[in-house]
């Protein structure tokens, strides 16, 4: 399993060569190098090597360099700035042979990190990346995979859960400096003929400067909860949640048009009028399977303030009995609430919902049972507990109050350790009565209480497209799992040190996770990711991609027993 299918590609292409070159032996000179150099000659210094975040303190721990590394070490920014940065350490080392080169994630600045036997190693981070700045590009690197048989990888903020945007002996496709971003108030797809207000922005633009942007043209994007993730990658291409999804729908579902490179070398547009089955692949079907999409335009909406309720109590309050009356609330009246546009977030002390769709007067109606509940507990004594109505005139200071840090990173802020999670998609007959709500409710409070190292952390994410009215019809329908109303994803995440796998399940949910938020050994994921679509979509898959140049982890048409998954466990 761990034979570097590389370095048999390269003693290949060596003896192909030596063979032209009149039987010319193979010597030592032939090192990856030579193959790499070919891509220098193409792209000069838009080839990149890989070159892991906290290298600089390996090199000289004493250095200007390593104090900024370690000062950066979990900052989202940062590391989704650089080509080789990830968001989640796990997905930089080769899980399976322990190569690494990571800093305590705890104390960057602990020099333990750097001072014991390990070297510095690229781990899981591709040999190189290409800095992508267009089609040519991408059909160049496409060019060169099929030649060498070097895999590919798509990096666009290195978010992934489950190493999709890592490989260890690849070529990465680096798309963050496409930036480019722009608005048509009445955008028409090509060889269409209706026309919407779109964003059209390129693969590279993340969340925190698509809200500054929808924000500038007085328009509502949906996103999700990170700053730092993209607009128009992984998110729009596995579905995508936020807290406006209940009444905007998925991230997928405001899709209009992706401009894509498919690995047969072609530069495609993929809208509801032309290469519809690639357009429906792509909203749902997963990142990095279908092709190398360039640029997307995204729906807008019009621009609203946005009402927020809030429950919390103190940390130093926390009781078991007190998360299962919030929960048991939630699971009461949640379908009422997501019909009526709510969607939000709610975890062992806190609940959080947003709507555009009310006055502040009809929110603060709409939520009396929970705000009561607060009272309540406040009332009781209970430290910190109470709630809260708040209006914002828009998405952008809703979401920078509450998603990001001082740094403008995630709320969860900091990042660079090692993750693991699980996810489910609840269906709305688990509300349907006493008894089903009770059933979940034993099962959400059974998982919470996992033992774990780190604080562990469920969230309920009552983001599902509950209350969208879908806007296209069949053809346009969307290819991720959550078709009907599913109004929680649950996910729980810890921190390193307990086993990969020990994800637990909520075994009354039945086959359905978010692909984008799954465990990384998510048990008959094409049924939990894509329910009946999957077919359709390996069909889609080998049409666009029959040399499977493109491939990564439980993605559509995946191959297992590649040698590119030599680091999962
Ligand atoms: C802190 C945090 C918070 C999150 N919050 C949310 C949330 O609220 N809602 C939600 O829905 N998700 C959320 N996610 C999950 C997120 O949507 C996924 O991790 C998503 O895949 C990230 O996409 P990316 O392009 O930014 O990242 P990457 O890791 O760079 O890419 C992810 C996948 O998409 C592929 N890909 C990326 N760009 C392209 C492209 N241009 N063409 C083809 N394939 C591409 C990659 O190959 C890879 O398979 C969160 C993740 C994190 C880490
Ligand atoms: C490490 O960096 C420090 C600070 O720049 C410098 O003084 C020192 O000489 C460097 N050490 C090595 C081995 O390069
Ligand atoms: C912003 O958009 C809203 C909703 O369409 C509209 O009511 C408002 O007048 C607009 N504001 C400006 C400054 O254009």
């Amino acid at each position: 399993m761990n034979i570097p299918l590389r370095i048999l590609l390269l003693a290949f292409i060596a003896s192909a060569q030596a063979q032209t070159e009149n039987q010319v032996p193979l010597t030592s000179t032939t090192t990856p190098t030579d193959i790499w150099t070919t891509l220098s000659s193409r792209f000069g210094d838009r080839v990149l090597k890989g070159a892991p975040f906290a290298q600089p303190c390996f090199a000289n721990s004493t250095s200007a360099e390593c104090a900024s590394v370690q000062e950066l070490y979990q900052n989202e920014k940062a590391r989704t700035a650089q080509a080789s940065g990830y968001t989640w350490g796990q997905w930089e080392t080769c899980q399976d042979t322990g190569t690494q080169c990571l800093l305590d994630f705890a104390v960057p600045t602990d020099s333990a990190a750097t001072a014991g036997p390990d070297s510095c190693e690229l781990g899981s981070i591709p040999d190189y990346f290409i800095d992508v700045r267009g089609p040519d590009d991408v059909i160049a690197a496409f060019e060169f995979s099929k030649e060498t048989g070097i895999p590919l990888v798509v990096k666009n903020t290195g978010h992934d859960f489950k190493g999709r945007s890592s490989g260890r002996g690849s070529l990465g496709l680096w798309t963050h400096h496409l930036k480019d971003i722009s608005y048509d108030p009445a955008f028409v797809a090509e060889g269409c003929s209706d026309a919407y207000p779109g964003v059209i922005a390129g693969a590279g633009v993340q969340f925190f400067e698509a809200f500054q942007f929808a924000e500038e043209h007085n328009i509502t994007l949906v996103g999700g909860s990170d700053a730092t993730v993209g607009l128009a990658g992984g998110f729009t291409m596995g579905g995508g949640h936020g807290v406006l999804s209940p009444v905007l729908g998925l991230g997928a579902d405001r899709v209009l048009q992706y401009k894509i490179v498919t690995p047969d070398g072609q530069y495609r547009t993929a809208n509801a009028c032309q290469n519809e089955d690639l357009f429906f692949a792509l909203r749902g079907g997963g990142g990095g399977t279908f092709g190398v999409v360039l640029e997307a335009t995204i729906l807008a909406a019009p621009a609203a303030p946005v009402q927020v309720v809030i429950v919390t109590w103190a940390p130093t309050a926390r009781s078991t009995a007190r998360t299962e009356a919030l929960w048991g609330l939630i699971g009461e009246h949640v379908i009422e609430w997501a019909d009526a546009g709510w969607g939000g977030y709610a975890m062992p002390e806190l609940a959080l919902f947003v709507t555009q769709r009310l006055s502040k007067d009809e929110a603060a109606a709409s939520m009396a049972p929970l705000i009561a509940h607060a009272e309540k507990m406040r009332e009781e004594g209970v430290e910190g507990a109470g709630a809260m109505v708040l209006e914002f005139p828009s998405f952008l200071p809703f979401f920078i109050s509450f998603m990001t840090d001082a740094g403008g990173n995630a709320g969860a802020g900091k990042v660079g350790y090692s993750v693991s999670l699980t996810s489910r998609l609840v269906p709305r007959a688990s509300f349907a009565t006493p008894h089903t709500r009770s059933t979940l409710l034993t099962a959400l409070m059974t998982a919470s209480a996992l033992p774990a190292p780190d604080a562990p952390l469920m969230i309920i994410q009552i983001t599902a497209p509950t209350a969208a009215r879908p806007r296209t019809s069949r053809r346009g329908a969307r290819a991720s799992r959550p078709r009907g109303a599913r109004p929680y994803t649950t996910s729980r995440a810890w921190g390193c040190g307990i086993g990969m796998r020990q994800g637990r399940r909520l075994w009354v949910t039945p086959d359905a996770a978010y692909l984008n938020e799954a465990d990384v050994y998510e048990p008959n994921h094409e049924v939990s990711f894509w329910g009946d679509h999957y077919p359709e979509l390996a069909t889609i898959k080998m049409k666009y991609d029959p040399d499977r140049l493109l491939d990564c982890w439980q993605c559509v048409g995946w191959n297992p027993d590649s040698e590119r998954y030599a680091c999962y466990l």
